[in-house]
């Protein structure tokens, strides 16, 4: 068993289908280990994009990020890192597997719904720096 980190995106929750990508993720064998709303502030969406600080979007994406409450989650199963980022689909929609999450429920390149961790490593990362130990043991 693997745990990967991901965030359900201010548009998916302004939009109504947080509920929508849940079961979707459920439906694909992740179990939800830990799950919290939070509105975040600037400094926590720069922290957490720290890696894009040089990307041209980096201003842009920290503005979308903290425009409204976003759902943080502890996703667990088998080849959890891999098999998030199959059922989010392409960073742009377009480009997006049909049934994916992107390509149902994201907007655009930048308000694309969901975001989940690309590797192991920055999974650990990414989980560390939302929960605690205790919202990370087995329930
Ligand atoms: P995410 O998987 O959370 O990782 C970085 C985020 O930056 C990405 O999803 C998008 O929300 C955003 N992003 C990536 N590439 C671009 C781009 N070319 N233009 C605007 N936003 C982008």
């Amino acid at each position: 068993m693997q745990k990967t980190f991901s965030i359900i995106k201010p548009d998916a929750v302004k939009s109504g289908k947080a509920g929508n990508i849940l079961a979707l993720l459920e439906s694909n064998g992740f179990r939800i280990v830990a799950l919290r709303m939070a509105k975040l502030s600037q400094s926590q969406a720069e922290g957490f994009y720290a890696v894009h600080a040089e990307r041209p979007f980096y201003g842009s994406l920290v503005k979308f990020m903290t425009e409204g409450p976003v759902i943080l989650m502890a996703l667990e199963r088998e080849d959890a890192v891999k098999k998030l980022r199959e059922v989010m689909g392409a960073t742009n929609p377009a480009n997006a597997a049909e049934g994916t999450v992107r390509k149902l429920y994201a907007e655009s390149i930048e308000r694309n719904a969901i975001h989940g961790s690309d590797a192991p490593e920055t999974a650990a990362q990414e989980l560390q720096y939302f929960f605690n130990n205790i919202e990370l043991s087995q329930l």
